[in-house]
């Protein structure tokens, strides 16, 4: 089959993030000017370069996560493994603004070392982030979008060292959960290496 999306799909449920699937969760952690703690998952979420590095999320409306951000200018996007997806998932309600996820899911917020906003203490990571920018999406003919974009820049890094083994993070104890299509998740148990190729001067 093939389908334009401004035509429909035709089938009984969007296909689309079944086909952009596997996606990372940046389950993300916010304060408001009055204090209030904020924890939300998106996965519409990645890290997007090195130098320095820094992630994206977006999010569809202007969802209290993103007014958070722009009200004090930091976030952190914290781990999900396969031991806290419940809580998770749990924090996706549409609480009203002001009522903290962190106490709806049973977790803990703790201070981060360089930024306002909280993390989640149960992650077995989480990276502190100063947002850059947050941009409204705009369609190919110029028109603009629901959707709002924040990028941030990632300031510090924790990371549990029960999740190391050798120096390198260990994804197998890590078990990170991601997000495929419908309401379908999965969780990463095994891992397997593949060398890149190089292309050498005078061969091929
Ligand atoms: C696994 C998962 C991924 C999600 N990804 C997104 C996303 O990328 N963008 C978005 O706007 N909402 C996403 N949602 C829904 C938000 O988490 C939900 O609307 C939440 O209430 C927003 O919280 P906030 O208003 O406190 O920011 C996702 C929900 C789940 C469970």
């Amino acid at each position: 089959m093939f389908y334009e999306p401004k035509n429909g799909h035709g089938l009984s449920h969007n296909p689309l993030k079944a086909i952009v699937s596997p996606r990372p969760i940046g389950w993300i952690s916010t304060v408001s000017t009055e204090g209030a703690h904020n924890l939300a998952p998106y996965s519409y979420f990645n890290l997007v370069c090195d130098e320095p590095p820094m992630v994206m999320f977006v999010s569809d409306g202007w969802k209290d996560s993103v007014r958070n951000i722009q009200e004090t200018g930091s976030f952190t996007c914290n781990l999900v493994s396969d031991n806290l997806k419940a809580q998770m998932n749990a924090s996706s309600v549409n609480a009203p603004r002001g009522v903290s996820e962190f106490a709806y899911s049973g977790l803990t917020p703790a201070a981060s070392q360089l930024i306002a906003a909280p993390r989640v203490k149960e992650a077995y990571s989480a990276l502190e982030c100063v947002a850059v920018e947050i941009k409204q999406l705009k369609d190919r003919q110029g028109r603009s979008t629901e959707s709002h974009m924040v990028i941030g820049e990632i300031v510090g890094i924790h990371i549990d060292e029960a999740i190391l083994s050798n120096g390198m993070i260990d994804t197998a104890k890590a078990r990170p959960v991601a997000r495929l299509g419908y309401l379908e998740f999965n969780t990463v148990e095994t891992t397997y290496e593949m060398i890149r190729p190089r292309w050498k001067d005078g061969e091929g």
